[in-house]
């Protein structure tokens, strides 16, 4: 594992007294954050914090992989059906370590169909052989209504295609015991995978949600737990200074405090893209709480926003230079890429190329990387720069991680439950009422009493 986690730019050193922060302000926080550390061990030890002891799974990783293995022999088609935190790690973890066109040799062909729209789903409905489909329904509470719906809808074809023997193309990965695709199994001999108790969706990148997937793409699971791992050890320091996960959440509380409420995270490498999709995930749902632990009305949270390097220099840098400074971007930087090359100018009559001539595109894109840092940096825009050396398992488990763990002290330094989502179960109350669900008929009445006395201002 090779990340480094360079603050910098966020330093008054750097930024100027404004916009910047002292050490002295982190140090303030530090005390809070060791005794949050402490709790969080002692939470682990219990299994209520239970993010924390995924890195430690050597067995389950040897269960997920041989079952892999006789996935791909049987199988030309994967669909892995889940929403929000039943997909947005599994997909993140793909796109950054299997082939981008990965789907177009390989097989089992990998899909991730993380909404309802019925045309998309139509359109990948025609893509599979369903008889050859194996899919993977990942739901942790194992009702929601988006995951039964598109279950749902798979079943009619599946069923068609294979009557009473559609079980075999179904693998749950859930509860170990509560929720509805228990249920299922119970009636069926349906392989099923567990998310351990403690672990929240949002968190559950590393348990079977993640790892089935990826190991079925062939993913090295060992090495991405083995990253996580070493990240774990360095997230358990005690010198909270030296701790990366503590120092993110803490510069962005501080910003926080400092009414910079947009927090950006920018890869400069298309394979980490979808990272910063899954960190907004983790970051909105984790941290936007309307009470504190104390019951106290504080509506805090800090909207995650993403962009990737280079293109979006051509679309929002302008905005974070010179527009509204209530961000803290966060770069995402890899040293060294695989497949790295030299240009060269082979228009030698047009001069304005040679200063690429001998350089790599990784350079260019390091270079744009550095340019983009100095022009916020002159600006006294503060960011921070996750730097891997390549994109690999091990960096990806740690970057994980280390997301994560910074999550657990900013929900602590808040003084909010990070790991609970009121907001999303109020959502998903309201969809089951909505479709006239069994047991939501006095929440229906609620709504539709709240629609009558609604005023309309539509235009069309
Ligand atoms: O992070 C979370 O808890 C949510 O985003 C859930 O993952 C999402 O709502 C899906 O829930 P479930 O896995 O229970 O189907």
């Amino acid at each position: 594992m090779s990340l480094k986690f360079d603050f910098s730019n966020v330093m008054e050193a750097n930024i100027g007294s404004t916009h910047g922060l002292s050490m002295e302000n982190i140090e303030a926080l530090s005390g809070k954050g060791l005794s949050a550390l402490k709790e969080f061990r002692e939470r682990a030890e219990k299994e209520e914090l239970g993010f924390y002891n995924l890195p430690n799974q050597d067995a389950l990783c040897d269960e997920i992989e041989s079952y892999a293995e006789t996935v791909r022999k049987r199988f030309d088609y994967f669909v892995h059906i889940g929403i929000g935190g039943s997909a947005l790690g599994p997909i993140a973890l793909q796109t950054s370590l299997r082939n981008s066109h990965y789907n177009s040799g390989q097989k089992p062909k990998i899909y991730f169909p993380d909404n309802i729209d019925p045309d998309w789903l139509h359109e990948l409905a025609d893509q599979i052989d369903v008889s050859k489909t194996l899919f993977h329904v990942v739901s942790k509470s194992g009702a929601t209504a988006e995951t039964a719906a598109t279950m749902l809808y798979f079943m009619d074809f599946l069923t068609s295609k294979l009557e009473d023997d559609f079980y075999k193309n179904l693998v749950f990965t859930t509860d170990p015991a509560a929720g509805l695709l228990n249920q299922i199994a119970r009636e069926y001999p349906i392989k099923c995978f567990r998310i351990p108790p403690g672990v929240g969706g949002r968190f559950s990148v590393l348990t079977p949600v993640g790892l089935v997937p990826a190991a079925i793409a062939g993913i090295d699971i060992k090495k991405l737990l083995s990253g996580a791992a070493d990240m774990a050890a360095v997230c358990d320091t005690e010198n909270m200074l030296e701790n990366p996960a503590f120092m993110f959440a803490a510069i962005h509380y501080l910003y926080m405090q400092k009414g910079k409420n947009i927090s950006v995270m920018m890869p400069y490498s298309n394979k980490l893209k979808d990272m910063a999709d899954w960190y907004k995930q983790l970051w909105a749902e984790s941290l936007g709480k309307r009470f504190d632990l104390n019951k106290e009305k504080i509506e805090c949270g800090q909207t995650p926003a993403n962009a990737l390097g280079a293109t979006d220099q051509h679309s929002q840098i302008q905005l974070y230079v010179e527009g509204p400074n209530d961000k803290l971007i966060t770069f995402l930087e890899v040293e060294q890429f695989k497949n790295d090359v030299e240009l060269k100018n082979h228009f030698t009559y047009i001069p304005e190329f040679d200063y690429l001539q001998g350089k790599t595109l990784g350079q260019l894109l390091n270079a744009e990387k550095a340019a983009t840092e100095l022009a916020l940096t002159n600006n006294q825009r503060p960011n921070l720069t996750i730097k891997v050396e390549e994109v690999s398992e091990e960096n990806i488990g740690a970057y994980f991680f280390l997301m994560e763990a910074a999550t657990a002290f900013a929900g602590a330094l808040l003084n909010i439950d990070a790991f609970n989502q009121p907001g999303v179960e109020e959502g998903k109350v309201a969809t089951y009422a909505l479709m006239d669900r069994k047991g939501y008929k006095q929440k229906k009445k609620e709504i539709e009493a709240m629609f009558a006395k609604k005023q309309f201002f539509v235009i069309g």
